[in-house]
């Protein structure tokens, strides 16, 4: 089943909308939008084995996820990424994707690009290409089955090579995502560059982040990046680029391979003044940080009227609060994490 785009009539009426600026002159121009907060792995940085899931009553329909992105767009948003959760589990998901391309085809967009942990990519590549998506990110924090099995608890390595495979295939430009684990893939990162690299993927390793509870402890499986790379230096040679794909990752090239490998290093080194982001729920809220607990709520503006005016002044208020940065620490004295929800609610 597809659903048709919302009518013209609220883009339109939007295009001279003024474009999304915060109190400190960062303009947002990057929306993430996470439609399921469910995922089929329950990897254990992320989620805790026993989550609850929201209600699929409390959800935002596929419509309103379109006429909610389409709002943004007309507010100057140029790049979509697709998380979750893992959302190539939310049914019919696909005709989002074919209905947000309209806006690939009038330029007013740049880009819809997909997070996702490849459980579901071979199935669904090809009609990701047919929609306009051109590069993917997929979780790899391991190549081996068993602690990869052990690190997302439900996830099969095999299946999500096959799945990265079947993107390659397709056309779709891939970027491995791996979370630098102490003890778990501290001693495989080599191995991970030589895999990346050798199928013409970019790296990037990123510092695990404290939202939402889990079983373990952060600071067990926290491995600083600054000691990742010096210790990648004895044995590769990285030369810093320019490259930005407008995420907060850092390139470098690693001479050896000729590939490109980013460090997120939401600990080690902010990135918060360059932010021009902001995340949007499935069920509508919109954070507007991804280390702060404030949110604003537009489902409510957005089932109010059918007319967009209340969504852009709930849109516009919400970007005027938006925090100067995050102030995550991952410390043993911590009792809770830096924000109680889980990443698999927003997306990263
Ligand atoms: P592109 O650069 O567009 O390829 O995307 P990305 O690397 O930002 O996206 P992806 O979904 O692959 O996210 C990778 C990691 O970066 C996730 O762990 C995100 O949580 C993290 N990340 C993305 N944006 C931010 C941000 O604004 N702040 C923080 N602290 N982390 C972020
Ligand atoms: N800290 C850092 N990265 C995380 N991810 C999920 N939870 C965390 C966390 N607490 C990663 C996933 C995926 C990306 C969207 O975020 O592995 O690559
Ligand atoms: Fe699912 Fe991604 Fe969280 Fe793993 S990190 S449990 S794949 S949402």
């Amino acid at each position: 089943m597809t659903f048709s785009p919302p009518p013209q009539t609220s883009d339109k009426a939007a295009a001279s909308e003024p474009a999304l600026v915060d109190p400190f002159g960062r303009h947002v121009s990057y929306l993430r939008v996470s439609v399921t907060d469910r995922c089929d792995f329950r990897c254990v940085y992320c989620m805790s084995e026993h989550m609850s899931f929201l209600p699929k009553k409390d959800l935002l329909t596929l419509e309103e996820l379109d006429r909610l992105c389409s709002a943004f767009i007309s507010k100057g948003v140029r790049k979509l990424r697709i998380t979750g959760g893992e959302p190539l589990v939310r049914k019919n998901i696909l005709s989002l994707f074919k209905s947000l391309s309209r806006h690939l085809e009038t330029g007013r967009l740049e880009e819809v690009t997909l997070t996702t942990n490849g459980s579901q990519l071979a199935k669904f590549a090809g009609d990701l290409r047919t929609a306009g998506v051109r590069r993917v990110n997929v979780s790899v924090d391991t190549l081996d089955p068993v602690k990869f099995k052990a690190v997302t608890r439900w996830g099969d390595l095999a299946t999500v090579l096959d799945g990265i495979k079947a993107a390659q295939r397709a056309g779709l430009a891939i970027k491995i995502n791996a979370v630098a684990l102490k003890d778990v893939n501290e001693h495989e990162i080599d191995d991970l560059i030589r895999f990346a690299h050798g199928e013409g993927h970019d790296l990037t390793l990123i510092e695990t982040m404290p939202l939402g509870e889990i079983e373990g402890d952060r600071t067990d499986q926290y491995l600083p990046l600054s000691r990742v790379r010096a210790d990648l230096l004895e044995r590769w040679t990285l030369d810093d680029i320019p490259f930005r794909t407008g995420g907060p990752a850092r390139y470098v090239t690693v001479r050896e391979t000729g590939g490109r490998l980013g460090f997120i290093t939401p600990l080690t080194h902010n990135f918060c003044e360059s932010c021009n982001r902001v995340r949007v729920t499935c069920t509508g809220t919109l954070f507007m940080c991804l280390g702060q607990e404030d949110a604003a709520d537009l489902r409510t503006p957005l089932r109010a009227s059918p007319d967009n005016g209340l969504l852009f002044e709930a849109i516009d208020a919400a970007i005027q609060r938006k925090p100067k940065g995050h102030d995550f620490v991952i410390d043993r004295r911590a009792q809770k994490p830096a924000v109680g929800r889980h990443m698999s609610m927003t997306g990263g």
